[in-house]
């Protein structure tokens, strides 16, 4: 799925990721790691938004990035406009693109979502149209960039069991340790390098160890 191959990755002569070594395999994979260890320009570079200085990446799937914050993706003023953007980008046939889009509100039984502005959604609700979005493009992997961090606790709880029920397989970066429960790996950045990888269970407990035995 994603390969890297001794990728180095520099911004304003700056290493910001350092002789980076992985192949992803799994459908669950978590990204940790402390503020500035290179979560967010990892998955840029596997979105390519941005390229390796150096080294090797190997990424033969579509992928689509959700961030952080929601208002940083969402781009259309209706719901309808912003989950068919892509689709219309693409130059699909308006009918197609319509059942497509209504099959899956369907599916989510949030047909509701339609007609809204995106400006009067909620959090949540704002999330949820940017994961639609992705699913709405078919891409073959989702990518979330600390997806969860301004939802309250049911309503991540809600989104993960939403996302692990998605058929695609998904990369996650997140401080939330606790969502990470259930991944099959996890790979932990600690400035720029990958400090350990593995079962996502034995890897968040190093962190979490790591961290306590810094303070
Ligand atoms: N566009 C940029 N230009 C220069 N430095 C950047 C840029 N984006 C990120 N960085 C730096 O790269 C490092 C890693 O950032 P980032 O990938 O955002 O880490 P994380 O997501 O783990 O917090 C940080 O030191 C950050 O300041
Ligand atoms: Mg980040």
């Amino acid at each position: 799925m994603v390969t890297f191959e001794h990728v180095y990755f520099e911004k304003d002569k700056s290493l910001i990721l350092k002789d980076i070594n992985f192949f992803i395999k799994n459908k669950h994979t978590g990204v940790i790691g402390s503020n500035g260890s290179g979560k967010s320009s990892l998955l840029r570079l596997i979105k390519k938004i941005e390229k390796p200085s150096s080294g090797k990446l190997y990424t033969d799937h579509s992928y689509s990035l959700i961030f952080q914050n929601p208002d940083h993706q969402i781009l259309c003023p209706t719901v309808k406009d912003e989950l068919c953007f892509g689709q219309i980008e693409m130059g699909n046939p308006i009918d197609i693109i319509n059942s497509k889009l209504n099959q899956l509100l369907s599916k989510y039984q949030v047909n509701y979502l339609l007609n809204k502005t995106t400006h009067e959604l909620s959090e949540g609700e704002k999330q949820l149209v940017c994961i639609l979005s992705a699913l709405m493009d078919e891409s073959d992997i989702i990518l979330f960039d600390e997806p969860f961090s301004s939802l309250d606790l049911k309503n991540q709880k809600k989104f993960m069991k939403l996302i692990l029920k998605l058929p695609q397989p998904i990369i996650m970066a997140t401080h939330q340790l606790d969502l990470l429960e259930g991944f099959d790996e996890v790979i932990w950045l600690e400035n720029g390098q990958i400090k350990s990888i593995g079962p996502a269970d034995k890897t968040v407990n190093q962190y979490r160890k790591y961290v306590i035995g810094k303070k």
